[in-house]
């Protein structure tokens, strides 16, 4: 099974990835835990491009393509591989994430990233869950953390707000694979549900 978590930044993800790895992991499945931007050698070359330097390094059509081509990097060297195997593989994020992200900076853009989903990409996980909170309390938990990995929550809070509507908006459009599970509260709290949405 191959399982994504999204939210906006500060949401909380990588820690409910990690224990939802690690609960997986308890009941006998090999889990690949994995993450995006990255999750390959070459994906997290990529990275580095995407998440360090002014806003505005790039134009959000590169920035689009930057994602990709790290996507399907990820997707050739370490989903794709794990699947096969018959592992678990659960990613902090995937291509939801550039939907709304890069949705979000430029609305036009989304028929762009399509296109290039389409095309390079072609595969959408089994589950979803979206994380979701509200965006003051997601930037409370996402200063406390510093690093240089700082240009995307650079945008704002108005920025982050449109991500949350914009992940809420997508799940709405797949309810099959997408669930809105709420973040708010300590980290085992959210794990329940995400182990019930799930
Ligand atoms: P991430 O590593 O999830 O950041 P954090 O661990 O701080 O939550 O992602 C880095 C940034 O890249 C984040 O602000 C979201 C953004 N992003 C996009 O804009 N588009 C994408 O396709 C992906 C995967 C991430």
């Amino acid at each position: 099974m191959f399982i994504s978590l999204e939210g906006i930044d500060g949401c909380g993800k990588s820690t409910q990835a990690r224990l939802l790895a690690e609960a997986l992991r308890a009941r006998g499945r090999e889990v690949v835990l994995t993450r995006e931007p990255g999750g390959a050698p070459g994906a997290e070359a990529i990275r580095r491009l995407l998440v360090e330097g002014a806003p505005d390094r790039w134009s959000p059509e590169t920035e689009a393509l930057l994602f990709t081509a790290a996507r399907r990097d990820h997707l050739e060297r370490t989903v794709e591989p794990a699947l096969a195997r018959g592992a678990t593989v659960v990613t902090d994020r995937f291509a939801d994430s550039t939907r709304v992200y890069q949705g979000a900076t430029r609305g036009d853009l989304r028929a762009f990233v399509d296109a290039l989903h389409d095309l390079a990409i072609a595969r959408e996980p089994d589950r979803t869950l979206v994380l979701d909170l509200d965006p003051a309390a997601a930037h409370a938990r996402a200063a406390g953390r510093g690093g240089a990995e700082d240009r995307f929550e650079e945008f704002g809070l108005a920025f982050q707000q449109a991500l949350r509507t914009g992940f809420l908006r997508l799940a709405e459009t797949a309810p099959a694979r997408v669930r809105v599970v709420d973040a708010a509260g300590d980290a085992d709290a959210v794990h329940a549900r995400v182990m019930a949405a799930l």
